[in-house]
């Protein structure tokens, strides 16, 4: 058996948002979300047993971190008898920039401890538990297109992420336009529990979900790129209009930002297949059709405040290194 296994996982980004949750203790969302898993940005995470540890060890990027959450996500996958581990994370991409590297990286955690501690839960399964680390997590465990169901239930067994198409489906490009690199200045959960509690508009944007992901369903089964492109700007800006309303208002952008936002409007204007979709943070993914992600880095980098990009295609599910 063995006692040390290393997974990766891709991170991903949410084409219509997930805001909201109808449970904080089992990280239930209030609405189901539809994401993009990314080639380029990557967790790789490896976990050794050592029971010769008095307590859990987590290591973020060679930095030595509080373990409770990550051990709490292995007392799920494994039990609370499981032997003490050492968790070496890496990301491959800036931490805490509003490049959600909680998701690929409690989905790779999952994903290694399952092989590890030999427990060979399904994806369905490993993805609840990946949730109960960030919601978004559970989209990374599926490659290429995926769609994260809320449930109803109060247990939240019906609450899990299912792949939609795999990454060859329709094989997008990802323009990642780094506006600001530091750690974001409030977190997503912090701030979806801020619109929850007290955005008069937190209320609408929840039911207008269910259309927008049948929007977004159908138009990714046809490989229709103006109808995804309007369906996902609209879901990033109600997201953002909800935290915006929020008291105090929540503002993740920067002047970047919204010129980043100017410019892609404009190259669509002009024909280029490109539409841009925001996260709570200052960062604009642009997202491309096949072929398009060279001419439209080439406008971004040009934009006033932009300091970096990172240009990526689709990625595949989590597995084993
Ligand atoms: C704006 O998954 O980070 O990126 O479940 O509280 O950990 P928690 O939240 P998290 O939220 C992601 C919010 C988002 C939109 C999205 O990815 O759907």
């Amino acid at each position: 058996m063995a006692t040390k296994l290393t997974a990766r996982a891709g991170a991903n980004i949410a084409l219509v948002k997930y805001w909201g949750k109808r449970d904080p203790v089992l990280n239930l969302p209030a609405a189901g979300s539809l994401s993009i898993t990314l080639a380029g940005l990557e967790t790789v995470t490896t976990i050794e047993l050592a029971s010769a540890l008095e307590a859990d060890e987590f290591r973020l990027d060679g930095q030595l971190q509080d373990a409770a959450s990550v051990g709490r996500i292995l007392d799920l996958v494994g039990s609370q008898d499981r032997p003490r581990c050492r968790v070496d994370s890496r990301n491959n991409f800036p931490t805490g920039a509003g490049l959600a590297s909680s998701a690929s990286g409690y989905a790779a955690l999952v994903v290694a401890a399952d092989a590890l501690f030999g427990t060979a839960f399904d994806r369905r399964e490993l993805s609840k538990i990946a949730r109960r680390g960030s919601g978004s997590a559970a989209r990374s465990l599926y490659g290429g297109f995926c769609r994260m169901h809320a449930g109803r239930a109060d247990h939240g067994e019906d609450c899990y992420a299912e792949g939609l198409f795999d990454e060859d489906h329709w094989p997008l490009e990802v323009v990642v336009a780094i506006t600001d690199s530091g750690p974001k200045a409030i977190s997503s959960r912090d701030g979806m529990n801020r619109t929850m509690a007290t955005s008069p508009y937190y209320p609408a944007w929840v039911k207008s979900v269910d259309a927008d992901l049948a929007e977004a369903g159908a138009a990714l089964a046809r490989r229709d790129f103006d109808a995804l492109a309007d369906v996902a700007e609209s879901s990033a800006l109600k997201m953002h209009a909800s935290a915006l309303a929020a008291r105090p208002g929540l503002l993740y952008w920067n002047p970047a930002t919204v010129a980043c936002i100017q410019t892609i409007g404009r190259l669509r204007g002009q024909g280029t297949g490109v539409f841009f979709t925001i996260d709570a943070g200052p960062q604009v993914k642009a997202v491309c059709l096949p072929g398009q992600a060279e001419g439209v880095a080439a406008h971004l980098a040009r934009v006033p405040g932009v300091t970096r990009l990172i240009r990526t295609g689709l990625g595949p599910a989590a597995g084993l290194a």
